[in-house]
């Protein structure tokens, strides 16, 4: 991202409805192997303005991995093996935040993690030593304000804060489980934000969020939630979430 020191290639992981990165010229396509195994897609090389960027999508291209089924050990490893040492991970999301409404783009700061039985650490097995890291702050603080300000600049509402809790899925919430989420202080719904987040840390990359809002979490609309409404806000949204990706990498 422009204004990290850093001139290592950007890893930016697309989510639902960024199975491919349009801006991106590409230069390369490599179907690699990690000793966590096969990452969900090839790494996909390329430039966007002036930065390098490697391109992974999360869920397959053609989508089809669900994300309790991600191998997310496989996706961070690969990212750094070919070099990355900052990720941006573009999530869909649910809005439970009185402001964070479908087509909605937030940048969080924080996570609050209810999955479970995914693999989410590199750290076991055979270890020379117990390791601890540290997880206080989840996200990057200067990757985050790069965003941001992209976003300012381009004149895209955004928030510049938010919890991310991370659900286990496929399914989505019951009412009951969003208003728990929201007592807890959660501002989002994701299903994708976690293991991710966590390798990217065990791994010594600088991570970064960009969530964008697709359905009103279960509960806090007067309907459910259709396929028809996510795509609809994927629409809307996803290209102020594309040139944010664009603005923050140029120069
Ligand atoms: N819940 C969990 N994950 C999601 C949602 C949701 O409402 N929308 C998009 N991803």
């Amino acid at each position: 991202m422009s204004a990290t020191a850093e001139r290592c290639p950007v890893g930016i992981i697309g989510g639902t409805g960024l199975t491919t990165l349009s801006g991106l010229e590409i230069t390369g396509e490599r179907a690699v192997e990690t000793a966590w195994g096969t990452p969900s897609a090839p790494l996909v090389e390329g430039k966007l303005g002036e930065q390098e960027v490697v391109f992974l999508s999360r869920h397959g291209n053609p989508h089809r991995i669900p994300p309790h089924e991600v191998n997310y050990r496989a996706n961070l490893r690969a990212l750094y093996d070919a070099g990355v040492r900052t990720v941006v991970g573009v999530n869909a999301v649910g809005g439970i935040h009185s402001e964070m409404g479908p087509a909605h783009i937030v940048v969080p700061d924080q996570i609050i993690d209810y999955t479970w039985g995914r693999p989410s650490t590199f750290f076991e097995g055979e270890l020379d030593e117990v390791t601890h890291i540290d997880f206080t702050w989840p996200y990057d603080a200067e990757a985050r304000q790069i965003l941001i300000d992209a976003a300012r600049a381009q004149g895209t509402p955004c928030s510049d804060f938010g919890v991310y809790g991370a659900t286990q899925g496929p399914r989505l919430e019951t009412a009951a489980e969003i208003v728990r989420m929201e007592r807890d202080g959660c501002d989002l719904v994701g299903m994708t934000g976690m293991p991710e987040a966590v390798l990217a840390a065990e791994l010594g990359m600088r991570y970064v969020c960009l969530g964008l809002v697709v359905n009103w979490a279960a509960g806090k609309s007067d309907h459910i939630i259709s396929m028809e409404e996510i795509h609809e806000a994927i629409d809307k949204g996803m290209s102020g979430v594309k040139g944010m990706l664009e603005m923050s990498m140029a120069g």
